[in-house]
């Protein structure tokens, strides 16, 4: 069986400077929080164009403190995309807030802006678009709706590492960008850990307090916090693996490039993005009206397709009586494996099924391998 994702490959690829970075931090006893949390949380923020990053436990995290730190809470609306994964949804239950949930584009999976100013109301105190698969949500529109009605906006950029507009990354548009590092992501711990980075002074001294029980200082609990802070483990190993995204990234996009090439004529949807939006391919994710033909045969042999990924912020309780991402007949996706392309073989059942070309050379489709893989 081929896994949808094959971290170990991405391990064996930067071996020796995890060893060292784990050993490192094992050694220094800086287990929670400490110097390699505080020289990612630098490396981050540079990397995103941001002023501030705040390392945390999770990218569930990242969205709960984001939200208590804009002082959102019961009897408050967040608007949110009815296309996500279910951690959206469920951060702004935590905040006690309630969670609105508007359709998706189907060109681009992500939150349709038109339908945003439809579903303010006075209540309306957040809208969290979130950049689908690594590709931007439309963030010129979504802005301006936002400034139009004073509404602040949290970006939900877990898939989206890099992602850019207009060179502008994600995470930076609105107020405060939230990020997962779990070890599936395009930048991913070994093990929990997220994030947030903002411009914002006042809001990233309360999500550093409220990450560490509130502290304004050793014991001096001035907040009701959490424990939501980021292992040294983490912090290190992330340090090494930021320096390898953008190669990564690369990789990504060559893949993606191969994959465009051999779906091309073949009628279905691929993720291609409008110029200028730099797109990381979280997932290659695509659209086909072919989905019961594709049903029984879509795993390019043996290969794990990871269809069943939750989605529609399928929360239990969740209102969705949304329509579009009812119709996004298919998601078979092929994520690439940190820069292997594993899956895109044209002989393969499932490609033939799905219309794909048969590539010129035929290694085209094989076992695509770039110099970060
Ligand atoms: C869109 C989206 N939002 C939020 C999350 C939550 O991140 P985490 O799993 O790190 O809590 C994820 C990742 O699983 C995600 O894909």
């Amino acid at each position: 069986m081929i896994p949808l994702l094959d971290i170990r490959a991405q391990y064996a690829g930067i071996r020796e400077e995890l060893d060292a970075a784990v050993l490192e931090t094992l050694a220094s006893g800086a287990y929670v929080s400490g110097p390699r949390v505080e020289a990612f949380e630098r490396g981050f923020a540079a990397y995103c164009g941001a002023r501030e990053a705040i390392a945390l436990n999770s990218g569930t995290s990242a969205l709960h403190l984001a939200l208590l730190a804009l002082g959102i809470g019961p009897g408050d609306e967040v608007i949110t995309t009815a296309m996500t994964f279910v951690a959206t949804v469920a951060a702004i239950r935590y905040a006690g807030a309630t969670p609105v949930l508007v359709d998706a584009d189907p060109q681009s999976f992500n939150i349709d802006p038109a339908l945003i100013e439809r579903a303010i109301t006075p209540r309306t105190r957040a809208i969290i678009p979130v950049h689908l698969h690594g590709r931007l949500a439309e963030m010129d529109a979504i802005m301006a709706v936002a400034d139009r009605h004073g509404i602040p906006v949290i970006e939900d950029a877990a898939q989206a590492h890099g992602a850019e507009l207009g060179g502008r990354r994600a995470g930076t548009f609105g107020a405060i960008g939230c990020f997962s590092f779990y070890p599936g992501k395009n930048l991913g711990a070994c093990g929990e850990g997220g994030g947030v980075v903002t411009d914002h002074a006042d809001a990233a001294a309360a999500m550093r307090q409220l990450r560490d029980w509130g502290q304004a200082g050793r014991y001096n609990h001035v907040l009701h916090g959490f424990n939501y802070r980021m292992d040294g483990i983490q912090g290190a190993i992330l340090e090494v693996k930021l320096r390898h995204l953008p190669a990564w990234t690369e990789g990504r996009r060559r893949v993606a490039r191969i994959y465009d090439r051999l779906l091309a004529g073949s009628g279905i949807l691929t993720p291609a993005a409008p110029a200028g939006d730099e797109h990381v391919y979280h997932v290659y994710a695509i659209r086909s009206a072919m989905r019961d033909r594709l049903a029984d045969g879509r795993r390019p042999r043996d290969a794990d397709d990871g269809g069943g990924e939750s989605q529609h912020g399928d929360e239990p309780g969740t209102q969705r009586g949304q329509d579009a991402c009812d119709k996004f007949v298919v998601r078979v996706v092929w994520r690439d494996r940190h820069g292997r392309l594993e899956h895109a073989d044209p002989d393969d059942t499932a490609w033939r099924r799905l219309g794909a070309r048969p590539a010129a050379d035929k290694n085209e489709g094989r076992r695509e391998q770039c110099s970060e893989g």
